[in-house]
Order: structure tokens, then sequence, then C-alpha cells
């Protein structure tokens, strides 16, 4: 098995630290703190093709594997959680969903926009009623001929009032069950289309998370994405692939959080020595390295996966369980390490571990991913 990075995938990690570590750890802290969304680092996001990696030349994209998407994931990850979501949610559900699934006239409307970050696309499928149990749609889309009516409600929706193009999950058929359900395209000025007040979160403070209230919108027939029905598939397979992002986006967080501890132990001193030299400290640095390496080594297998053309739902849902525990572990004990310092917003880890925790909720609570790997041994 060859475990070496090819020139290519390298430059891009490269790429990505680079852009990282000079212009996204200023003004993390305030950002976290009054929730602003980051709209100039976004914006060079996008100049640099982060927010289209997979998708083809064609349409403006980085024409890149999903291992380089990983390390991009990585890096961007171990500093802004918040901007790494934005660009996850745009990379791997909405982008390559549209890439895989659209039609000519859908990529050439939207996906080359979504490339460039000109657009920002949100994915809409959870509601009130509807997160893990997600056959349970109570949105509508009701079949007027050459257009849909949606009506409805989603919640905790990632880019809520930046996005301008939704991929919104609705049912059409409820005596059809999930085979009734389809995906629309619906833009940000739709008549009847209201974006509801931002969410006060925990993490990821500074990614924009709202509810959306659809009322008589209008959807035309030619932004349904497949065939009639196709909804509910298109949703677990854009699903897949971005547990893959957030199970990057997870490692990132664990790999941001050891570094700044080993860091700190060097520097910090205690009964007279470096923390670093106590063995208190050593067996937690000991413990995160390892359990990063390991999701690591998760991640670039369902990263490899998928660029293989292999069944990777397996494969994506043990990365994303796996490193949002590791995310999750890791922040506490950085916290830990840090001691009173870790508690303060200066030192960035409290804010990891709030970041940290989201990783084990959406695309997914760690419980749905236990279902998914589950039902994938036993079929
Ligand atoms: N690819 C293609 N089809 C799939 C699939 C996959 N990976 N997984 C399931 N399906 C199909 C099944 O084949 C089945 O179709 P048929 O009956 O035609 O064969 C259909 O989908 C229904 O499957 P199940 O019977 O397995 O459905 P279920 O209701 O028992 O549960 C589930 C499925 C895995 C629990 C699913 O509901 C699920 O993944 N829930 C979690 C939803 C989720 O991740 N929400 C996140 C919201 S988005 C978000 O968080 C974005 C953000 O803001 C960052």
């Amino acid at each position: 098995m060859n475990f070496q990075l090819t020139e290519e995938q390298l430059a891009v990690q490269a790429a990505a630290r680079d852009f990282a570590q000079s212009e996204l750890w200023a003004g993390v802290i305030e950002r976290d703190e009054h929730q602003k969304f980051p709209a100039e680092q976004v914006k060079k996001m996008g100049e640099l093709g982060f927010l289209g990696m997979m998708v083809s030349p064609e349409y403006g994209g980085g024409g890149m594997d999903t291992v380089s998407y990983v390390l991009a994931m990585e890096e961007i990850s171990k500093v802004d959680a918040s901007c790494s979501v934005i660009m996850s949610v745009n990379n791997s559900l909405v982008c390559w969903g549209l890439e895989k699934y659209g039609t000519e006239e859908q990529k050439q409307k939207y996906l080359t926009k979504l490339t460039t970050g000109e657009m920002i696309g949100a994915f809409a499928l959870s509601e009130p009623e509807a997160g893990s149990d997600a056959t349970s749609q109570s949105t509508t889309a009701e079949d007027m001929g050459d257009y849909y009516l949606l009506n409805g409600t989603k919640n905790w929706i990632t880019n809520g009032s930046t996005a301008s193009v939704y991929l919104v999950i609705a049912q059409t058929d409820p005596g059809k069950k999930h085979r009734g359900i389809n995906a629309l395209i619906v833009e940000r000025d739709s008549p009847g289309f209201v974006v509801g007040p931002k969410e006060n979160k925990l993490g990821i403070r500074g990614s924009d998370t709202h509810s959306l209230m659809f009322t008589d919108v209008k959807v035309p027939k030619e932004n349904r994405i497949g065939e009639d029905g196709f909804g509910f598939k298109f949703a677990m397979q854009v699903l897949a692939g971005g547990r893959i992002g957030i199970a990057a986006q997870a490692l990132g967080i664990a790999s941001g959080a050891y570094e700044l501890s080993v860091k700190y132990s060097k520097e910090r001193k205690a009964f007279g020595v470096p923390i670093s030299q106590h063995q208190a400290i050593q067996f937690k640095l000991a413990d995160m390295a390892t359990n990063i390496d390991a999701a690591r080594l998760l991640c670039l297998q369902a990263a490899h996966d998928k660029d293989a053309g292999l069944d990777y739902a397996k494969s994506g849902a043990m990365a994303k369980l796996f490193a949002s525990k590791t995310a999750m572990d890791t922040a506490v004990e950085a916290v830990q390490v840090h001691g009173g310092y870790g508690f303060v917003k200066e030192f960035h880890v409290e804010r990891m571990m709030r970041d940290a925790k989201i990783t084990q909720i959406y695309e997914g609570t760690s419980e749905i991913q236990k279902i998914v790997i589950s039902r994938e041994i036993l079929k």
C-alpha cells in the first residue's frame, strides 16, 4: 500500500496551510465572539479554488481528487472550523451533487458560479421534526405541472443567509414515502422564501446557520435534480461524500488543538521545567498524536475509496465517527494541557473544544454513523 502523497496533493496541502496560517488566524477570535461571517476569507477561498475543488475545470472547478480536498479541509480546519464548514457544504453537498446529478443547464447556470465563490450554496434537508430521521420530510413540493409549489420549514441550515442557491429536499408524493421525495434548486430571491434569524450557537459561530421558511414558493420543473422521486437518494449520496469532508474538518480541529498543545507544553514551565517534561503531559500528547494519525488514515482511506470509484458509505461513516470523537477528546485534553489559559479565548483551544462538538452532530450524528456502518457490515 502506498501512503505517499503525490506532488500535486502536497502542493494543495501546502497552499491550504499557507492560506490558513496567513489569512485565518487574524480575527478568528473576534469572528467567533461576534458571530461574524468570514466574508473576505470566503471570497479569498473562492479565488484560490477552495470552493469547488473536486469539480471539473470545465465548470470552473479545480479538478482535484478527494484526497486533496481532505488535506485542504484539515489545514483550514486547524485554524477556523467556521470557514471550513462553509467550504465543506459548498464543495461536498452542493457542487458535488450538482456536477454528478445536475443537468447541463443547471451546471452552466449554477455550478460555474458556485466553484468560484460568486455564488455560495446551501443544502436544506433537516427540519424541526426531521433530523436523523431524514425520510420524514414535512416540507412539500406539490407538482403543479410545469413547476413545484414549495411549502415548509428547514432548520439549522449552514450558509443560511449568505447562500444564493439552496438544494431543498421536499416531499412530492407522501404515498411513495422516501421514493416520493425530490431535490430542488431554489434561488435566494424566490418570492415566498424567507430566511429566519441567525442561530446563536455553541461553536462554529462564524458560519451562519438559519432556519428557512417556504410559503407557496414556485420552483420551475427544470430546477429538479434527477428523475422524479430521486431526492432522498440524492440526499443520501451527497451526505455520504459530505461525511468525508466533515471527518476531515474534525481531523483538522484535533490537529490544530494538538499542535497548540505541543507548542504550549514546551513553553510553559511548572515545578522548574517545561510541562512537556512531565509524564502527565507526555501521555496526553501521545494519546492525541496516536488518535489523530488513526483519524487521518481513516479520512484518507475514505477519500481514496471515493476517488477509486469504490463504495465509500462505510469508510466515510467510519472516518466521521472516529475523527469527530478524536476532535472532541483532543480539544478537551488540549484545554487541560493549557490549564487556566485553556479556559480563556486568547489561547484558541476553548474555541476548538466548542467547535469540535458539532462534528459529532451534523451530517449525521455519531449514532447515525454507527447505523450506516453496521448496516454495511450486516447487509
Ligand atoms: N446512497 C444511495 N441510496 C441510499 C444511501 C446511500 N448512501 N443510503 C440509503 N439509501 C437509500 C436506500 O437504498 C433506500 O432506498 P430504497 O428503499 O429505494 O432501496 C432509501 O435510501 C432509504 O434508506 P433506509 O431505508 O436505509 O432509510 P432509513 O430511514 O432507515 O435511514 C439513515 C437512513 C441512514 C438513518 C438516514 O436517514 C440518514 O442518513 N439520516 C441522517 C441525516 C443527516 O445526515 N442529516 C444531516 C443534515 S445535512 C447537514 O448537517 C449539513 C450541514 O449543515 C453541515
